[in-house]
């Protein structure tokens, strides 16, 4: 649905020099999936949009929506293509003086769709985005939240083929979060749309992404779907979206009742494994761990998708670590002792 080959933006800057916003990135995302773009600040997430939405031309390399390549058209034909992209902000962006259908039934009113027409698609839209019978209120009599609903609405209705979301819930507390995101997903279930998400936040990749992209200084680091970016745990996205846990403070000495109660020296080992249906890694895990003396201080068990990912913080008797670290790696378990 949306195929990105040899992207690169560069900008100019004063004193002839140039900045490399995006260097030769290619992306996939299918139709109707819901596809993150994370990256920190800088690594080139709005330029990505910016060129997604046709605002701007990469200075090298094809982007096609749609079976539309946008880096090579112009006028008219540039004008529909944008037509089947919509766009969602991180605030809402809705027209103070005008109510809340007038703001979702505007792009209708651009194409010269006619208002018998139009009343019809803004209920319809209302209904779709949960706001049935506020179509009449005022941006400033809606919240956050609500006027995000009226964002989507009126991104959603020219029946766009794309949903363009530049950080929506950023700006929402957790519980329109929350809301956002499943209405995001019910859009797309509906209506078959492809979502794209920029997002500084995992949570929301973890909500509702298929898949993800992690930019950093223009480049693709990592792409997939979720389960397999964190089928090696190993990984910057793994990393970022089933964090290690924490732990307080690090016992240094315990017990050990094979030393008729001697304090022994102990160590902190991270252990990572991705769980897949009939693979219960997590037991066989729990199992070797405890069958060796260790114990687990923290924990975090992450589903995604079809895949669970485990990471786990064990305690383990210095002089048994290497032991435990070989039989987790023999499990296609990954372990290292945790860095002080
Ligand atoms: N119009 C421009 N002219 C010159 N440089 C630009 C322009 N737009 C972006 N850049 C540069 O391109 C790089 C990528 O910027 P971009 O805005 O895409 O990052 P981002 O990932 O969206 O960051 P953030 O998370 O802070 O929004 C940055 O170094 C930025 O300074
Ligand atoms: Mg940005």
């Amino acid at each position: 649905m949306i195929d990105l080959t040899g992207v690169s933006k560069v900008y100019p800057v004063k004193n002839g020099g140039q900045v490399v916003a995006l260097d030769g990135v290619n992306l996939h995302v299918d139709r109707g999936s819901i596809h993150g773009i994370v990256g920190r600040s800088g690594a080139g997430k709005s330029t990505l949009i910016r060129c997604l939405t046709a605002l701007e031309k990469p200075t090298e390399g094809h982007i096609v929506v749609d079976g539309l390549d946008l880096a090579t058209l112009t006028g008219s034909a540039l004008r529909a293509a944008r037509r089947r992209i919509g766009m969602v902000f991180q605030a809402a962006n809705l027209l103070d003086a005008r109510t809340a259908a007038d703001n979702i039934g505007y792009p209708l009113k651009l194409a010269g769709v006619p208002a018998a027409k139009r009343r019809a698609r803004v209920e319809e839209l209302l209904e779709l985005v949960g706001l049935e019978g506020r179509g009449d209120s005022y941006p400033s009599q809606l919240s956050g939240g609500q006027r995000q609903r009226v964002g989507i609405a009126r991104a959603l209705a020219d029946n766009p083929a794309v949903l363009l979301c530049d950080e929506p819930t950023s700006a929402l507390d957790t519980e329109s979060t929350a809301q956002i995101l499943s209405l995001l997903r019910h859009v797309r279930d509906v209506s078959g749309v492809t979502v794209v998400i920029i997002t500084h936040e995992m949570a929301v990749v973890r909500e509702i992404c298929d898949s993800v992209t992690l930019l950093g200084h223009g480049q693709v680091l990592q792409t997939g779907t979720l389960e397999e970016v964190v089928a090696d745990p190993a990984t910057p996205l793994a990393r970022e979206l089933v964090p290690m846990p924490v732990v307080e403070s690090v016992p240094t000495e315990s017990a050990d009742s094979r030393f008729e109660g001697n304090a022994v020296g102990t160590v902190l080992l991270d252990v990572v494994f991705t769980s897949h249906p009939g693979v219960p890694t997590g037991a066989t895990v729990l199992h070797l761990a405890s069958s060796m003396g260790a114990d687990v201080t923290a924990g975090t068990f992450e589903s995604l998708g079809s895949v669970q990912v485990g990471r786990l913080a064990l305690t383990v008797p210095a002089y048994h670590a290497d032991k435990i670290i070989e039989q987790l790696r023999k499990n296609n378990v990954h372990a290292e002792v945790r860095a002080q």
